[in-house]
This record gives C-alpha cells, structure tokens and sequence, in this order.
C-alpha cells in the first residue's frame, strides 16, 4: 500500500484518513482483545496507531471523538513519540549549605583565574518545582515540544504543550530563525487545590502535589485534558539557537519575554556571593507567599562567553547551581527494620515507618545507613522517630522521642549472615590503612542473589543500559522467572533476539500483551549499541562511577583498549597500571576494584557474554585532527593566561589526554613558572616541553 506521508496531506484527506484508521484500529481491537482473532501483525498495527497519532499532531482540530489515541488504558505503545533533543537537557549540581555556595563561586574564580576582586556578575532566581519542557520554534512557530525525558530523548507532547496560555504558538518580535526555549511547565497552588477538589467531587484522580499534577496534566494523550487544566510556563534556558539574541543571561531572559515568554520576576543580577545569598534569603522568607511550589534559587553566571569557557563536568554546567532550601521534617513510628543487600553486597538497614506526609511525598522508609547509625542514634523498634526529606533523596532519621517509647520497644541486632539463601557470612572490609570499616558486605559476591539483582537493576538503569519498559522492577520480575531467567546482563539481549518461541512466552506473561511484549524486544534491539561509557558504568565496578566510566571511555576510546587495559591490570601488568594510575583523577581505589573485579573468574565470564551480545560505540574523540588529538599532554607550574582546569578542558576538546604525572607516554609537557619534579623527569627523559604561549600558539588560540 503506497502512502502520503502524513506533511504532504491535505485537511480533507487527514479528516477521511483519521475517520478510516479509527474505524479499522477499532476492528483490529475488537478481533484481538475479543475475538483472540487477530488479523495483522503487532507492527502493522503499530503502524497504523502512530500513523493516527502523527496525523493527530499535524491537525489537533480534527482529532475525533472517537479517536483510538483516546482510549487511555491501551498498551504503551501509543504513548509518546520521542524527541532526540537537538542539544542535551542537561541538570544542575546541588548546594545545601551557604558554603558549598561559596566553594561553586570559588572554583569558578578559580577555573576562570579572576581574583578575588574581579567583577564576576551572576544571577539568582527561583528554583521552580515543576518539570522542563524544550520548545522548538522555527521562523518563529511553535513546532515541537519535549519533555525532558533522560535529557537526550524526551517525550514530545507539542500537541499538549500548544493548549498552554502562556507558550506562545507564534512568537513575537525579532526572534532568530531557529530558538528553542527551555523552562518550567507549573501549576500554582490555588489551581491544583481546585482541580483536586473537583476532581474529588467527580471521583477522579486526586494529585498528591502540584509538580505531579503538572506532569499528569501535560503527559496526557487526551490533549483536551491538558487544555482543561491551568498550566502555566516560565522561560529560563535554551537549547539551539541559531543566531543569539544577547550575550548575558539577563538579556536572553529579556530576549524571550520580548518574544513572549513569562519570566520570573523574582530574577535578580548580582556581583558578590553576598548578594546571591541575600536574595536566596528573601526568597526563602517569601516562598509561601509566592503561590507556586519552589525548592530553591539557581545562581548562574551572567556573561555567556564566560558559560561557553567553563562548560561541563558529566551532566550539569560548571557555571550553575541549585541552592536547595533544607529538608522538611515530620515525625512517626518506626515499626521495623529490613536488611538490604545493595549491588557491591552492603548490607543497609532499611527503617520501616507508619507512612506520613513529608513535604508532599507519602513517606514509607527511611535509610539508616549502617549498624553504627542505629547505634548512635539509639533507636528501638517502636519508638517515634523524627524524619527529614530533602529532594529526591531517600528520607533520613533525625532523632528518637525517647518520651514516647513505648515498654514494649525492641533492640534492633545487626545479622552476622545475609538474608540471602546462601546465608553466607557477613564480613566488614578494611580500609587501605587496615582499619574495619563500618560497612558490612555479604561475602557471595556475585553466587549472592541479592547482589546479582541488584547489579542487573543497576545494568538497567537510566544512566547505565536504560532500557525502556525494563526498569529497576522488571527486571526483579524477569530475574524470577522460570521460563525467561534473566540471570546476567547478557541474558536481557539473549532473551531479546527475535525469537518466536520468547515473544509467545513473552506474550503470555501477566501484564504483557502482544505489542508490548513487541515493544520491549525493539526497546531491547534499541540499546544493543550502546556508547562506551555507558557500557563501562553499567558493568557496576566498585568505585566506577559515571564520571569515571566517562574518564575511561575518554582515554581508551574503544571497548577492546578498555578491556584489555583491564584485564591487563588484573594480571598485574605493571605498566598499564601506571598508565591508568595516569589518568585524572583516577587512584588506587578505582584500579583496585578494576582489579578485583577483572580478576574475579564470574565477572569477567559475564562481561565477555555481554562483550559478545553488544555493539559499543567508540567514545567520541572530540576532534581528531587538531595538531594535539591522541597525544597526552602534562600540565605543571603555574599558569598566566587560564587556569589549570580551563587549559585541561580545552586540551580534551581538542582531542589531547591530559595526564596527572610525568612518563615515557608522555608526548608534551607544557611547564609554567614554578615546576619542579614532573618538569625535571621530562628533561631527563627527553620530552618535549614548551611554555604557555607555546601551548597557545600550537593549538591555535595564541
Ligand atoms: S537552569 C543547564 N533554572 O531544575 C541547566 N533550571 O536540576 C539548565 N529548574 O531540569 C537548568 N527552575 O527542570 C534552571 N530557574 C531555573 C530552574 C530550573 C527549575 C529545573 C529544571 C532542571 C532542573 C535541574
């Protein structure tokens, strides 16, 4: 069958073709769910349901009463298109106290060399507790809008998003050709109280806060649900944009109310880490007057030139921050305590509470760290306990009410074996310098159930493998499952290749009907390339960390360099490890554990089952050809014209290594006033040493 693509329709033809595909998709529906007849494969219908949808977004008018993409309660499949976002949405680094302020703004003096008494204006505004939405406007017409999602990919709901008051369709003014707006979709707290009530009146769905109600609103398939409720928008980022219409962050925000957009009026310009406290202060003394949720005040700074140079560590700028306002508190009862058995074997106690409301959020359990933790705080089953909860963060005690206790409270005792079957005994580690630490590990390592869960949970998690319909529960699911055991990280892409025998026992499964059991193999197929530092991360070695699965990526570039460098240093190969031990900010903890892990006989027959199962896309080398790409490159000695960091930065971009010491790899050292030792051996060896201006004039920016 030869189809119009959906841009090229006329509204006639759309208005017949979405009368057509709604009665055909209502035939399938009606052979598959009723008749267990179907007559077409799962894709076909798929097909046919995103053909409606993307007809649906190209003419929201003529969306049907009858429209399949109404019928909430239907498989996943018709949810969201997604949008690769042009530039990544990326988050902010927290600070809790006013030192952890004063440290960002340091580091930023630091990173850009400005004294102490160089201008340095920054901004404060407002953290709003809503969720972010990309939109994109191209010769000025709003033409998608995006979630968020896990900042790559989100979720477009333009046809939403367009129901919205305060997102302009049409922007206007002198906006570039190209402009997407980022900011907060929000609901203010009258609102929410009276949408809650009359849903409560209707016996509809009750919202336990206004960022949820906000969500629920705007992620609608019904778009004329999210056009019923009062959504509103303040504009604070951006993504693309092809021609910038200021050169600060005050004037883009101007920029955008001049297009259309809502600012917040609470935005302030400042030129000293006193000011920005003092407006986080006021903000603070007037949130409840506010009328909308806010969980802090972002400072970021002002000159974009400024922003350009100090870019990004991982995934949140070097040049913003999130002063969150502290945790709120509440008190209950702790009924009991569990022991969790975490992904490296920690054994965590894990309080249970009578559920209470803390800032919004039903709250169940809180962490309690560690054996010595109950101790200090001399807590007894029983007992009424104070909680705090800041963020997302997993809810804390505070204190015990030892007036409340009743007789009857009981002493917690710490087990010596792990819950799990093996029962196997519970050991507490030493530290390097041989002091127990107070960390308790089960002793089965990867034979423990628990641990191999949890390293499948972590496999499977948005920063790792990020599989879509296989989270963090389903694969507890699968990992029980009798007919499809997903045991270790190769058996998700084992399961997955397109064999008939698994989709029907798939199929079968409770909760899995024909499309997503199809859908969850194509998001499986979907992740089978997978970039190098996601692999590296989601292997779950001790002490590797995103940033530092980012570090390995950046050095080795391909999954082969990775692997043999580790299986290298697990044999005790002296020189790679000094090679890695090179590497910044990368120490002996991190290749000791790359070391155990690759020693241990299961974990490396698990990697090369997964090895074999993936495609790992090389690291992207930021620029290959430039006269630094592939050489590692010292810095030691003071520098004049930028600080140790920028130069580090700008030499990773060019596609240089910058190593910590001095060895026979080392292709360059750029020595400033003041070097001694590293400068020292790279004469003795004979390397090449320049100065700064030197450095400046090879890479071009002299
Ligand atoms: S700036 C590159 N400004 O906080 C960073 N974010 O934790 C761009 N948020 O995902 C973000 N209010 O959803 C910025 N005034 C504000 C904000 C704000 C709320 C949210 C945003 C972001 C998250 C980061």
């Amino acid at each position: 069958m030869s189809e119009k693509s959906v841009d090229s329709l006329s509204e006639s033809e759309a208005a017949s073709e979405l009368k057509r595909l709604a009665e055909e998709i209502a035939a399938h529906d009606q052979r598959y769910h009723a008749e267990d007849a179907p007559t077409i494969s799962d894709a076909a219908y798929d097909a046919l349901r995103r053909r409606n949808l993307a007809i649906e977004q190209r003419f929201p008018a003529l969306v049907r009463e009858d429209s399949p993409s109404r019928k909430v309660g239907a498989a996943v499949s018709e949810k969201f298109r997604k949008i690769v976002h042009a530039i990544p949405m990326l988050s902010l680094d927290n600070a809790f106290a006013e030192a952890d302020v004063i440290d960002f703004v340091g580091r930023i003096r630091r990173f850009l060399r400005l004294g102490a008494d160089a201008p340095l204006a920054m901004t404060a505004e407002p953290k709003i507790d809503g969720l972010s939405l990309s939109l994109r406007y191209e010769a000025g017409r709003l033409v998608t809008a995006a979630t968020r999602g896990n900042g790559q990919v989100g979720e477009d709901v333009t046809a939403n998003a367009r129901t919205i008051a305060e997102i302009p369709n049409v922007l206007s003014g002198d906006f570039p050709e190209i402009l997407e707006v980022r900011g907060e979709v929000y609901m203010r707290l009258t609102d929410f109280a009276e949408l809650n009530r009359r849903n409560a009146e209707a016996g509809k769905q009750i919202f336990a806060n206004p960022r949820n109600s906000a969500a629920g609103s705007l992620r609608q398939l019904d778009t004329s649900i999210t056009a019923s409720r009062p959504l509103r928008f303040f504009a604070y980022t951006w993504g693309e944009v092809s021609a910038m219409p200021a050169d600060t962050q005050m004037g883009m925000v101007a920029a955008f109310e001049r297009f259309g957009f809502r600012a917040n009026p609470l935005m302030k310009l400042f030129d000293s880490v006193e000011g920005l406290l003092e407006h986080y202060r006021l903000i603070e003394s007037n949130r409840a007057t506010l009328g909308y949720d806010i969980d802090g005040v972002v400072y970021k700074v002002n000159s974009l030139e400024l922003q350009q140079r100090l870019g990004f560590v991982s995934r949140s700028p070097r040049w913003a921050i999130a002063h969150k306002f502290p945790a709120e508190k509440a008190t209950t009862i702790l009924t009991g305590i569990d022991i969790q058995v975490g992904r490296t074997g920690a054994l965590t106690p894990v309080a249970r509470l009578v559920p209470v409301t803390v800032g919004g959020v039903v709250v169940t359990n809180a962490t309690l760290h560690n054996a010595e933790e109950i101790e200090r705080l001399g807590v007894m089953i029983g007992d009424t306990v104070h909680i705090q909860r800041a963020g997302d963060v997993i809810p804390q005690i505070l204190g015990v009410d030892l007036e409340k206790r009743p007789a009857d409270a009981k002493p917690f005792e710490f087990p010596t074996v792990c819950p799990c079957d093996l029962h196997t005994a519970v050991v507490r580690e030493e530290t390097a310098g041989g002091v127990e630490g107070v960390v308790r590990r089960c002793s089965g390592e990867f034979a423990c159930p628990y641990q191999r869960i949890e390293h499948l949970r972590h496999f499977v998690s948005r920063r790792a493998f990020d599989i879509e319909g296989l989270g963090e529960k389903q694969i507890e699911l699968f990992f029980n499952d009798p007919d499809l055991p997903v045991k270790s990280p190769a058996d998700i892409f084992s399961i997955a290749r397109r064999d008939a025998a698994n989709l029907k026992k798939l199929r079968d499964k409770d909760g899995f009907g024909e499309t997503s059991a199809a859908k969850l193999f194509a998001a499986i197929e979907d992740r089978r390339k997978i970039p190098l530092d996601r692999m590296i991360y989601g292997l779950g070695i001790r002490h590797v960390g995103e940033r530092t699965a980012i570090t390995f990526a950046r050095a080795y570039g391909s999954w082969k360099a990775f692997h043999d460098a580790a299986l290298a240093i697990a044999n005790g190969d002296l020189q790679t490890r000094e090679e890695m031990d090179a590497l910044d900010d990368i120490g002996d903890a991190v290749i000791d554990s790359v070391a155990r892990y690759f020693g241990e006989e299961h974990n490396r027959a698990l990697v090369e089952k997964l090895a074999a199962e993936v495609e790992v896309i090389d690291a992207e080398r930021p620029v290959s050809d430039s006269p630094v790409s592939g050489k590692t490159v010292v810095f030691t000695g003071a520098l004049e014209r930028m600080s140790r960091d920028e130069a580090k930065a700008m030499a990773e971009k060019l596609g240089a290594k910058v190593a910590g010491s001095v060895s026979k790899k080392t292709d360059l050292v750029v020595a400033g006033p003041g070097a001694g030792s590293k400068l020292k051996l790279a004469t003795e060896i004979g390397i090449e040493v320049i100065d700064e201006d030197a450095w400046l004039a090879r890479i071009g920016k002299a």
